[in-house]
């Protein structure tokens, strides 16, 4: 880990003119400084860089970031490897804090791993095209397959002997240790007797994003009843299957370059698409994709398109990683691949040519695709109806981040148009998702009442006033965050500041139901984090962090423009007070219309459960409750009150 004091001396250097003009030519325009974007083809130069602001955002494709998150993006450098870079570049001496003594062993542990795997790709690559096993049966049935030669080699591709230990010898006699042989998954231990464990199998080598060997896949060449027909790298230092994508090393040019990634499900898929001269692939490994795949996927391109066989099994696994792809903003597509075939026989099929047109003309919204086939299988049903409603409208509330609010607009007004009801009526039903993630259990229950009828009845009145409420609130959690962000470090009073009298206001138990939006939580949380660790936290710690997605949302959460209350208007005359002369009142009322909002959803809560209420005690103590929270609104009230008429 480098500490943070190494990444303050680094963000104290950095010159971002300097950085992103020794990639592209700027030129000066009055204050900023512009030139054509890297990121997306253009002539007329958008991309704006702000020397200030230290920020850069190109006008013609939306792309905004700090200098780090452009490193990151224009030279697919991971955090830690820009840190590095920057270092270098400006003289910085690293400094890393303590690594733990199992995480040294770890350390060492890898670097042996992936010497052996390095050694065991090329003694069954050499198998594959030297021995008369390997060229016999592997060769001879990889040809068959339609897999050319250099195909074969780009990928590694290799054979393990059918003999019992040919491989476990001459790794032995390598001097590699029997305990990180078995490690690799390699070399297995059967009584006391060690033995190669991908006995006359084809040889997959599995190659992280920089092409280090992770492990390996290895298919059985006849098919056997008994045996599996692929054997995997068990779990260890470097096979971690969570995070790895097949072919990734081989597609992320390719992938930037299109804009695109497309996800199959097996290596041959991989293989034989590659050879197709389709290279922007990698496979999942057949199992649903997981939140480190899906991170991995969206450092190259926000569009994933998903190439599945027709059956039921491989969409299902696909179907369950939607939500988490929408969650990190993915544009996500889909292609079913007819008749029981996979991609890999489908290319060699109808050829190269036929297959990209195929893509082209089958590839499907995901959303509307699920949409359209849950309709289908539904037919007439009208129960069946409204709970596709409830759970097309909760897919699409999981598209929620700030700047993707044009776009999820865009699936209502689809989406509705394809159910034919009101489209008012279903965003005030996504949106009501939004507002009740935090509470399952509410959502639960929600969904069982609800039916399609009520859907469009509630929506001029009700639901309309909601919709209105959840775009404030929004703004209101926003507005407490930026207080807290910007003023923290002034003083409160002479024992505290503006940071430790709001941490004194509310505790982690509390967070959750003040504030709404989960990356606003956790922005608070990572600040009070900082700040207990003894830094003064400041817009800039969050915009050099490694979390890219947060970084995005206190940037659009400090743009936004405060604007001064019409009150304050009314008050004063002449000067109108800036919000720096202001921050604690401001600090005072955003605060306090939150703990207002909370105060009010709990009245709604305690009057409900009076209505259910059956005998005299429980009616009594809900009586009770209420007038308990009413004296504490009263409080807030008074207390916001006095800060916006003093
Ligand atoms: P498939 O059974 O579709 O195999 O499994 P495939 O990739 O098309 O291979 P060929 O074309 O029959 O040779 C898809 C993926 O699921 C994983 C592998 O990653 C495979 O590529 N899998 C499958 C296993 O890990 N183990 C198995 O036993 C089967
Ligand atoms: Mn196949």
């Amino acid at each position: 880990m480098i500490s943070q004091e190494s990444i303050q001396q680094i963000q104290s250097r950095i010159d971002i003119i300097d950085i992103i003009g020794g990639f592209i030519k700027l030129k000066k325009r009055g204050a900023n400084y512009l030139g054509n974007c890297p990121f997306h083809n253009e002539k007329t130069p958008s991309f704006t860089v702000s020397p200030t602001k230290e920020i850069y955002k190109c006008f013609g494709c939306g792309k905004s970031g700090n200098t780090i998150s452009f490193l990151m993006e224009h030279e697919k450098y991971s955090y830690v490897e820009t840190l590095r870079w920057l270092a270098n570049k400006y003289n910085v001496a690293l400094e890393e804090t303590e690594t733990s003594p199992e995480f040294k062993v770890q350390q060492l542990t890898a670097d042996s791993l992936y010497i052996i795997n390095n050694f065991a790709r090329d003694f069954f690559s050499d198998a594959l095209f030297n021995s008369e096993e390997g060229n016999d049966i592997a060769l001879s049935y990889l040809k068959e397959r339609g897999f050319r030669e250099d195909i074969i080699k780009k990928f590694q591709l290799g054979f393990n002997s059918s003999a019992k230990d040919e491989f476990t010898k001459a790794a032995l006699a390598n001097q590699y240790s029997k305990e990180l042989l078995i490690k690799t998954g390699l070399i297995a231990n059967r009584d006391e007797k060690l033995m190669d464990n991908y006995r006359g199998r084809i040889i997959f080598p599995i190659h992280n994003q920089s092409g280090k060997i992770l492990g390996f896949g290895a298919r059985i060449i006849k098919s056997n009843d008994k045996a599996p027909k692929y054997i995997n790298t068990p779990e260890n230092e470097i096979y971690i299957k969570s995070k790895i994508l097949y072919g990734s090393y081989f597609a992320r040019t390719a992938i930037d370059k299109a804009d695109e990634c497309l996800l199959v499900e097996g290596y041959t898929d991989v293989v034989s698409l590659h050879q197709a001269g389709i290279e922007n692939v990698v496979a999942s490994g057949g199992t649903s994709l997981t939140p480190d795949q899906l991170r991995l996927i969206k450092k190259y391109t926000n569009n994933l398109t998903i190439i599945y066989d027709g059956d039921s099994a491989g969409i299902k696994a696909a179907l369950r990683g939607l939500d988490l792809a929408l969650e990190e903003s993915l544009n996500v597509k889909l292609v079913l691949i007819p008749d029981k075939e996979d991609p890999d026989s489908y290319v060699n099929k109808i050829g190269a040519e036929a297959f990209i047109q195929f893509i082209k003309k089958e590839k499907k919204d995901f959303i509307l695709f699920q949409l359209e086939n849950a309709l289908q299988e539904a037919g007439g049903d009208s129960t069946r109806k409204a709970a596709i409603v409830n759970q097309i409208a909760e897919t699409v509330s999981k598209i929620n981040k700030t700047e993707e609010f044009t776009r999820r607009q865009d699936y209502v007004k689809q989406v509705s148009e394809i159910l034919r009801i009101e489209e008012s009526g279903f965003n005030a039903l996504v949106n009501k998702f939004i507002r009740d993630k935090i509470s399952k259990e509410e959502t639960k229950s929600f969904r069982a009442d609800f039916n399609i009828n009520t859907v469009v009845e509630q929506t001029n009145t009700e639901e309309k006033e909601l919709d209105a409420l959840f775009n404030k609130d929004e703004m209101q959690e926003q507005a407490m965050v930026r207080s807290l962000i910007e003023f923290g470090n002034k003083e409160w009073d002479e024992h505290q500041t503006v940071a430790q009298y709001v941490f004194s206001q509310i505790d982690d138990s509390d967070l959750n139901d003040l504030i709404d939006n989960k990356m606003l939580v956790s922005i608070i949380q990572t600040y009070r984090n900082w700040y207990n660790e003894g830094l003064q936290p400041t817009v800039k710690n969050f915009l050099y962090s490694e979390d890219q997605t947060m970084n995005a949302m206190v940037l659009s959460v400090m743009e936004t423009n405060a604007e001064i209350s019409p009150n304050w208007k009314e008050h004063f005359e002449g000067h109108i007070p800036t919000r720096e002369e202001l921050y604690k009142e401001e600090v005072i009322s955003t605060l306090g219309y939150l703990q207002l909002r909370k105060v009010k959803r709990l009245i709604i809560e305690n009057q409900q459960e009076l209505e259910k209420a059956t005998d005299a005690g429980e009616q009594i103590i809900c009586m009770q409750t209420h007038q308990h929270l009413k004296q504490m609104e009263v409080e807030i009230t008074k207390q916001i009150g006095t800060v916006i008429y003093k």
